[in-house]
């Protein structure tokens, strides 16, 4: 099946009344590899209005590649990806993003490349911004207690798959997946 994109163009009616019956992004049966690497093994994500998806997973489980797929940085080898509406990446600054009232903004470790005094600064902001409620989001964390706190849903990736899912309470607190219980105390012995 080839990849491909497909976006609308912003009607705010249209876009109402479509938020509760799908998913603002919506990835399907994402493949990608580079030579024989397996980087992302038919991933299935959808990112609901409002809702606040947290990914969590080892180094080179395909927490970026995912998030690089979903605004078309990178081309999947198979499956489909529907965004309705507008979107940004993380990259951009937070503040210049926020100027353009996006509906679904993706965060790739925001805290991993700062000054430890900062880490708690930038959390404050998307934890604001999740409290305002009306935004999307999809952010890939180390950042345990963040994701408790404000993901709706909480990813564990590995090795290019979902290889557990569910509510913060369930994943982060009483993982039933031997992987995802081994790289949390990891994480969490740090
Ligand atoms: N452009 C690329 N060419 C070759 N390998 C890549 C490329 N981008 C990513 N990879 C590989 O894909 C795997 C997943 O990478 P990535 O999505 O960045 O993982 P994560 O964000 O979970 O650490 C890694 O093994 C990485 O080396
Ligand atoms: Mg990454």
């Amino acid at each position: 099946m080839p990849s491909q994109i497909e976006s609308r163009t912003h009607d705010p009616v249209a876009a109402t009344a479509s938020a509760s019956a799908q998913a603002l992004l919506s990835m399907r049966g994402i493949t990608k590899s580079y030579g024989d690497h397996v980087v992302l093994n038919h991933i299935d994500l959808d990112v609901a209005s409002r809702e606040k998806v947290a990914v969590i997973g080892p180094s080179g489980s395909g927490k970026t590649t995912i998030l690089r797929a979903a605004i078309g940085l990178v081309k999947p080898d198979e499956g489909t990806i529907r965004i309705d509406g507008e979107y940004l990446w993380q990259r951009v600054a937070i503040a210049r993003s926020l100027a353009l009232r996006p509906k679904i903004m993706l965060f790739d470790e925001v805290t991993s490349a700062l000054d430890p005094e900062l880490v708690g600064e930038v959390l404050r902001v998307v934890r604001q911004l999740a409290s305002e409620g009306e935004m999307s989001m999809l952010i890939v964390t180390h950042e345990i207690s963040f994701a408790a706190d404000i993901a709706d849903r909480v990813l564990m990736f590995d090795a290019g798959k979902i290889v557990e899912q569910g509510p913060p309470s369930q994943v982060l607190k009483n993982p039933t997946n031997p992987r995802t219980r081994q790289f949390l105390r990891a994480v969490l012995e740090r």
